[in-house]
């Protein structure tokens, strides 16, 4: 299996690589003067599966132009089977029409991978469960919860403890993470968010506190729900606040925003790059990599399992 990545997260694909025995395989991207993006592939795929690791986070649009060159570079050049990783899936959140007028912007990104020709894709912690259905290719749908999980284990953060869903939207999530947890309670917050601005309100909690709250999300883009909810939780008398989110978008001022704000710990994923300016010292990122490898390696699309 040859392995190749954008310039969206090389350190990501670097580790899949490493975990499948192999290295990232060498390709050019160039970008001309007026902004245009050129790829080309520099090994030899002919007959080979391959792999192309892109996760399109900011900049969402030429982390995407990157992905389409690539996968059909990887074509045009041979390659038996395309598998396009994008461990964060840009547009995800506009999987339908809000208001009339309005684009199903993420059902144009699926049509451009599929036309493409690329084989399978394999993305984590969708923002709904039913996104996989917008794809007639095989896709997979893999979860950071069991990492979460397994973190909340290692470091003895299940005594006196309740998992908190921000919005009533996370509440498949919160129940699955409770039930890896042998049953730890959860609550549930309902937010509200101006379309306009995009500002959110915490109004109400459906579900009871505790000395600490694990609030768990899939991600982490300008911050506004993680810090309002911590707010609202910390007012009704919860001491400590650890915070679990699958993809660290970070835009705006999220990093200053939670280095600030009342929670102890931020747990995230390596789905998306937190480049070093980013990174704050609340901070943790965990590897998605191992299960990426092993989503790869158990479901070669040339051994046809799905
Ligand atoms: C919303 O439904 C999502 O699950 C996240 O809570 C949201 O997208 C996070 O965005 P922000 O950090 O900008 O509030």
């Amino acid at each position: 299996m040859k392995v190749f990545s954008g310039s969206a997260n090389f350190p990501l694909a670097q580790k899949i690589a490493q975990y499948l025995g192999e290295t990232v395989s060498p390709r050019e991207l160039f970008v001309f003067p007026d902004g245009e993006r050129r790829v080309q592939i520099q090994e030899n795929v002919v007959d080979e599966d391959t792999v192309v690791v892109q996760p399109t986070a900011t900049p969402v649009d030429s982390n995407y132009m990157e992905l389409f060159f690539l996968c059909d570079s990887l074509k045009r050049s041979g390659a038996r089977s395309v598998t396009a990783v994008v461990p964060y899936l840009g547009y995800q959140r506009q999987d339908h029409v809000f208001r009339d007028g309005e684009a199903v912007s993420l059902a144009v990104i699926v049509k451009m991978l599929e036309s493409i020709g690329v084989d399978r894709v394999i993305s984590c912690d969708l923002h709904s469960i039913k996104i996989p259905e917008f794809f007639t290719i095989p896709m997979t749908h893999l979860s950071a919860l069991p990492l979460f999980a397994h973190t909340i284990r290692e470091e003895n953060l299940l005594k006196n403890s309740v998992l908190i869903s921000p919005d009533m939207g996370g509440i498949r999530r919160i129940k699955q993470m409770s039930e890896m947890l042998d049953g730890l309670p959860y609550a549930v917050l309902e937010k509200d968010r101006n379309l306009d601005t995009g500002n959110v309100a915490i109004v109400r909690i459906e579900g009871e506190v505790a000395k600490r709250a694990l609030i768990v999300d899939d991600m982490i883009s300008s911050g506004g729900t993680i810090v309002k909810a911590a707010d609202f939780l910390r007012q009704r008398g919860v001491e400590e606040i650890v915070i679990f989110v699958t993809h660290a978008v970070f835009s705006k001022e999220a990093p200053k925003l939670l280095q600030e704000s009342l929670i102890t710990k931020v747990y995230v994923t390596d789905s998306v790059y937190v480049s070093e300016e980013k990174r704050f010292a609340k901070l943790e990122i965990l590897s998605l990599a191992d299960m990426m490898a092993t989503s790869l390696r158990d479901h070669e699309v040339t051994k046809q399992s799905f």
